[in-house]
């Protein structure tokens, strides 16, 4: 794998989906002044962008524009922005830091930071609807990401996640999923992997992938966002994500339901690694012009080192 050639490709997309996202939301000077704050300061707070980057990289893979991908990478990046402002407010993880500063809460109070995400949310799907030219493909756009976002992905997830900490076994138990590992994983899957796939598969949208090809962008979405996930609790565990503003060993210290928590971080990792591999395997067939979403799920790997 080309680790330069990756991160070379990789800060020059997240700097075109920053450019852009800043062009997306009004000043903040735009009235009423401070939900617009509020929607800037946490937007554009910087973040890895993974989301965006993937719509980018899976549609150029197939032959899109980049300026076609753009309001799709856009909105599922305001959607995981919203997804993080409330995954951090006292009422869900209670986290005083994100992306090196204080949390949207913090700075703006509760009522706003709710307030700044609901606006995210809703501003995501107006982008896809007034700037996808092609207005069957917008339609598309919109029942794919809002399925990945809802009560069936990500809203999902954070609701299984909420009753999988341990002062709350009775009501993981009502939800039906006795087994602990399924309960996770199917947590995992719901909560990150669903928009992530939602990403690799609206940049095949945008480049009218055909269904053979949505099918194997698919299994690589689902493989690498779980991967994801899994990476993204143990670099908690770590505390390497420290100089991201995250707290460390938090979610450890609230007894959650976690890969490492529940395998241990060597087993965790085989897993992610069986993952990043299962991912790959999907890409076989799309040949050498599937180099970067290949090194990515590799990169993946090596996150926060
Ligand atoms: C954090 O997402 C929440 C998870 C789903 C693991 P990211 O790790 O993509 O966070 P940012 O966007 O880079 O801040
Ligand atoms: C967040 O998961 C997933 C979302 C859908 C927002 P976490 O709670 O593990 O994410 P961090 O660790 O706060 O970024
Ligand atoms: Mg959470
Ligand atoms: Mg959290
Ligand atoms: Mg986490």
């Amino acid at each position: 794998m080309n680790l330069n050639k990756l991160k070379k490709t990789l800060k020059r997309k997240q700097k075109q989906v920053d450019k852009y996202l800043a062009r997306c939301l009004p000043s903040g000077k735009t009235f009423p002044q401070p939900i617009y704050q509020a929607m800037r300061y946490s937007l554009l707070a910087g973040g890895k962008r993974f989301r965006p980057v993937l719509v980018l990289l899976t549609g150029q893979m197939l032959g899109a524009k980049a300026s076609d991908l753009m309001p799709a990478a856009a909105a599922l990046e305001m959607i995981h922005t919203y997804s993080l402002i409330h995954d951090d407010l006292p009422v869900m993880d209670n986290d005083d830091l994100r992306r090196g500063k204080p949390t949207n809460h913090k700075v703006f109070g509760e009522a706003m930071a709710v307030l700044a995400g609901d606006a995210l949310l809703t501003m995501s799907f107006k982008l896809i609807a007034d700037k996808v030219k092609n207005k069957k493909l917008a339609a598309r756009l919109v029942s794919e990401i809002s399925g990945a976002a809802g009560a069936a992905g990500m809203v999902g997830g954070q609701v299984l996640d909420m009753f999988a900490e341990s002062r709350k076994k009775g009501a993981r138990e009502k939800l039906g999923l006795l087994s602990r590992a399924k309960y996770l994983k199917t947590t995992h899957q719901l909560k990150t992997a669903a928009m992530i796939t939602a990403s690799v598969r609206s940049g095949a949208l945008v480049a009218g992938a055909r269904p053979g090809q949505l099918r194997k962008l698919t299994v690589y979405g689902r493989s690498l966002g779980l991967a994801f996930q899994i990476m993204d609790d143990l670099l908690d565990l770590k505390g390497s994500k420290r100089q991201l503003g995250k707290t460390p060993r938090k979610d450890a210290r609230a007894g959650k339901l976690t890969y490492p928590s529940l395998w241990g971080t060597e087993q965790s990792f085989r897993q992610v690694q069986q993952l990043v591999k299962t991912a790959k395997r999907a890409l076989i067939s799309f040949g050498p012009r599937a180099g970067s979403l290949r090194d990515l799920a590799d990169y993946g790997l090596q996150r926060g080192n």
